[in-house]
């Protein structure tokens, strides 16, 4: 068997966890042209004889399929001696239907190169029920008579599959059909504009095909993928997370991007790997690590536990346990305040915010209408009742998570309050249109304006309820999110713009925004890269050289400890204050639209993370508060 073919340029630590080979990129990009240039060197390496290409599809591939066109067009790579074999296909879905892994192929790539039809194969997924057994050992058997897979390029879902091999499958299974898992079905819901419309099945290549493969490449990009990336290269092999069986593979590498390492212990707890130079974010990482592991405030900590722990070096480095410990808990008690626009008129040396000027213009900026009380509730009420001048900016509509029921609802309500109704609406006919509609079909404009108007109007609620006037609440509508579908535009110059105009008239001391990447939609990435691209656009303004910038979590995930560089406590009557603001978003309640795959509602989530940020707090050894809004500060 062909060994491991080349060392990439990556940043690859050995580490005794590891038990594939993997290398870190600093981002998706990156890894995707090593990884097309290894395939195109392959393809030339093969001469005129066929190279056998076993491909994958989903969000993970698009990268190297992209450059593995413009390797075609710029420097004459061709493809007329590939033969492909694709992975997987959903059933029972037609060729031509958009979201089929064969119109995917098409788009990405097959329509782009000179590959001759004949040498492209797909999983059929209309293949008549009776036939599938013939057909799936069709399938393998012609992979066989080819000569083998020579390269295959893999994905990895959550579940740990690779092709749609879920959990429980065989290591020496074949090409199937296959019951799709409910997380991969929820992973898929995007592009199938929600979870109802996702098919329950799909013809898979085996775990045993994949693996007679003669070198493999798995490649895996964000920190949605993190968890399952360890749990896969540092864990035992096992069917409950079928990817582990790569381990038994010798030609195999996964490309990954630092999101997706974070979790592989090289990263993650770095001093049980190796030798390195400590500065005070690892000091920190590592003593609250140890703090937590042990179950023991930062000011217990003894010299045998640090010794024990793989932290010899730290007080080797950094003098002695009492000093270390001392330092950690002035370094976390200094995060907390109680006054997120800082404290004026005191001393700040050790506060996370500056006292001037005493009355600060806040800029809150909000992905969806709800993420502001969602995430910084507690923060958000402060700031208003310490008298900063605080305006709230709703980035996108979010009329896409308006249940029809919902539109339907308020509908009803026009239509009983005034018939016939001033503004000319025809409210009955909207009506029919909501009932008529076909699930795969995106609203009609008056619809979506109707489904933004409500998000719009439980943010003035909320606001309101803050005392924030509705003249300091500004929506952005930003058009990359206008699609109508769950899928959303490409970001523009446009989206930029009216970020960039909003921030310019404000002039803000302070800007606050969703730094948490994980929104199963991606929205949360788009708006924060949105307004990243507008920061530099304006940085060099005299009064951005005074404005400081602070992340927020909470909807999806929350921030670690030890990044936590201001954590705002609540009393027991502000956490209340903050679940009664969430819950004027009634559309986001009960049965919410999307909700990824944590099954409590965004209030409930909300409190249960503060919470337990607070207890952590309190279980290193600080004061013990009701619950605690955590942010994290971003330097421009
Ligand atoms: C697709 C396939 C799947 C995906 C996996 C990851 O052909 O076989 O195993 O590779 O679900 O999907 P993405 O890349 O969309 O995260």
């Amino acid at each position: 068997m062909q060994k491991i073919s080349y060392e990439a340029p990556g940043k690859f630590q050995e580490s005794k966890f590891e038990k594939i080979h993997c290398l870190t990129f600093k981002s998706a990009i990156d890894g995707s042209k090593l990884v097309a240039r290894e395939i195109a060197n392959s393809i030339k390496s093969k001469k005129n004889k066929p190279f056998i290409l076993g491909l994958a599809t989903g969000s993970s591939p698009i990268g190297v399929y992209k450059e593995l066109v413009r390797i075609h067009k710029t420097e004459k790579l061709s493809f007329k001696n590939v033969i492909t074999f694709n992975l997987d296909e959903y059933y029972n879905i037609s060729k031509d239907e958009p979201q089929s892994y064969s119109a995917f192929m098409n788009n990405h790539l097959f329509s782009q190169i000179d590959i001759p039809k004949k040498n492209i194969n797909i999983p059929n997924g209309k293949t008549k029920e009776n036939d599938i057994i013939d057909y799936c050992k069709d399938y393998e058997k012609k992979i066989i008579d080819c000569g083998g897979i020579d390269f295959q390029l893999l994905g990895i879902g959550r579940t740990a599959h690779i092709g749609f091999n879920e959990p429980g499958s065989n290591k020496n299974s074949v090409t199937r059909l296959i019951a799709l898992d409910s997380i991969t079905r929820l992973d898929a819901a995007n592009e199938f504009n929600g979870l109802s419309m996702v098919p329950e099945k799909a013809i898979t290549m085996g775990i045993g095909t994949i693996m007679n493969a003669k070198r493999i490449v798995l490649l895996a990009w964000g920190h949605t993928k993190s968890n399952i990336v360890s749990r896969t290269i540092e864990g035992e092999i096992s069917s409950s997370a079928p990817a582990t069986f790569l381990q038994n593979h010798q030609n195999t590498t996964f490309v990954l991007d630092e999101e997706a390492s974070a979790d592989l212990t090289k990263f993650k707890t770095p001093w049980l790997v190796k030798e390195f130079t400590w500065n005070d974010a690892l000091k920190k990482k590592a003593i609250v690590w140890l703090s937590k592991k042990l179950n023991k405030p930062v000011l217990k900590l003894t010299q045998r536990d640090y010794n024990k722990n793989g932290l010899a070096s730290l007080i080797a480095n950094q003098g002695n346990v009492y000093d270390l410990n001392i330092w950690i808990f002035n370094e976390l008690q200094k995060t907390i305040t109680g006054w997120p626009g800082g404290k004026p008129y005191h001393d700040d040396s050790n506060r996370p915010e500056r006292a001037n000027p005493p009355k600060k213009k806040v800029l809150i900026f909000s992905p969806h209408p709800d993420d502001d009380v969602i995430s910084m509730g507690g923060t958000y009420a402060r700031l208003i009742d310490q008298g900063h001048e605080v305006h709230v900016a709703y980035q996108t509509s979010g009329n896409i998570a308006v249940s029809d029921e919902e539109a339907i609802k308020f509908l009803d309500v026009m239509d009983s309050f005034a018939e016939p109704n001033p503004k000319g609406i025809k409210i009955k006919d909207l009506k029919n249109q909501l009932i008529n509609k076909k699930n795969d079909e995106a609203d009609p404009k008056k619809i979506m304006k109707l489904k933004g108007l409500i998000r719009k109007n439980e943010c003035i609620a909320a606001g309101r309820f803050l005392k924030l006037p509705e003249k300091n609440l500004h929506f952005l509508n930003l058009p990359f999110y206008e699609t109508g579908f769950i899928k959303k535009n490409e970001p523009t110059k446009n989206d930029i713009n009216i970020t960039v105009d909003l921030i310019n008239k404000i002039k803000p001391h302070q800007i606050f925004a969703a730094g948490d990447l994980a929104d199963p939609h991606g929205t949360h990435r788009i708006c924060l890269d949105i307004l990243f691209n507008a920061i530099q656009l304006l940085k060099n303004k005299n009064y951005m050289k005074n404005c400081w910038m602070w992340l927020y979590r909470g909807a999806w995930e929350e921030w670690e400890i030890e990044d936590i560089e201001m954590a705002i406590p609540m009393s027991p009557a502000q956490v209340l204050q903050k679940r009664n603001s969430i819950l004027f978003h009634q559309s986001q309640k009960d049965k919410v639209m999307f909700q990824g795959n944590d099954e409590r509602e965004f209030w409930l989530r909300a409190e249960e993370r503060n919470k337990k940020t607070a207890k952590l707090y309190n279980k290193l050894g600080l004061a013990e508060y009701e619950a605690i809004e955590g942010f994290k500060r971003f330097y421009f």
